[in-house]
């Protein structure tokens, strides 16, 4: 698949790679494109960079990986991301990273689809710490879980099978609105990560029997 991740930071960068060694062509995008074209140039791996407004053409799925506050001012420069799938990978924190900024009622996956209303959002990846994608997506020798979230059945399949292609392992968790339950475990994560000594070298997953 052809995927183009708004963003040039630390997620942006490792599911760069981890999607590229599934096969997949990848594009990163940033308001400064030579920005965009030097950590393409530096991961290697064929990977392109480009500006906001022109590397989502082409793209089967964005990846949103930028903070949620600039989630608005991007989808704009990015012409508003209408018919594609958007993975929206957030984590709507407090700057101090000790509370979430929007919940039970809404989330910022249901709040993103309404910034971009003909994008088929999907909320994934948000409980996945950057260092464990450096560590090819795997904790403790086990692939991570991505907990995976739409509206739209076909956009969430699609999202699953390149998370799978990328070596994780994936759960489907219902409608966007389950990302008011998934945002708060990305929460709970980074306080096990950074309040509670854990490091983030952790990722939560869901047992069952079989
Ligand atoms: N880090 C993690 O372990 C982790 C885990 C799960 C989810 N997340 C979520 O993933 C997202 C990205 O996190 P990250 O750790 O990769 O952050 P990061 O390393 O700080 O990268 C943030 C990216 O967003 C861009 N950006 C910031 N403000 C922008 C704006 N107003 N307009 C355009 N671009 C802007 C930055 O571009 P510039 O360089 O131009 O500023 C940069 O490319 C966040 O929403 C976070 O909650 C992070």
């Amino acid at each position: 698949m052809n995927i183009s991740i708004l963003g040039t930071g630390n997620m942006a960068s490792g599911l760069a790679v981890l999607f590229t060694k599934g096969g997949h062509q990848v594009t990163l995008a940033s308001r400064d494109a030579s920005e965009a074209r030097s950590v393409a140039t530096n991961l290697g791996n064929d990977i392109q960079g480009g500006p906001l407004d022109t590397a989502v053409d082409s793209a089967e799925i964005v990846v949103l990986a930028v903070p949620f506050g600039a989630a608005a001012d991007v989808i704009k420069a990015a012409g508003g991301l209408a018919g594609k799938i958007v993975i929206d990978i957030t984590n709507p924190m407090t700057a101090d990273f000790s509370a979430l900024t929007v919940g039970h009622t809404t989330s910022a996956a249901e709040e993103i689809q309404k910034l971009a209303p003909q994008a088929r959002v999907v909320k994934a990846f948000n409980t996945v710490f950057a260092s464990v994608l450096q560590n090819g997506g795997q904790v403790a020798g086990q692939p991570a879980t991505v907990f995976v979230a739409s509206d739209d059945a076909e956009a969430r399949s699609q999202v699953v099978a390149l998370a799978e292609s990328a070596g994780f392992k994936t759960l489907e968790t219902g409608g966007l609105a389950a990302a008011r339950y998934l945002e708060p475990v990305g929460g709970l994560n980074i306080a096990l990560a950074y309040g509670l000594g854990h490091g983030t070298d952790i990722a939560p997953t869901w047992q069952r029997a079989a």
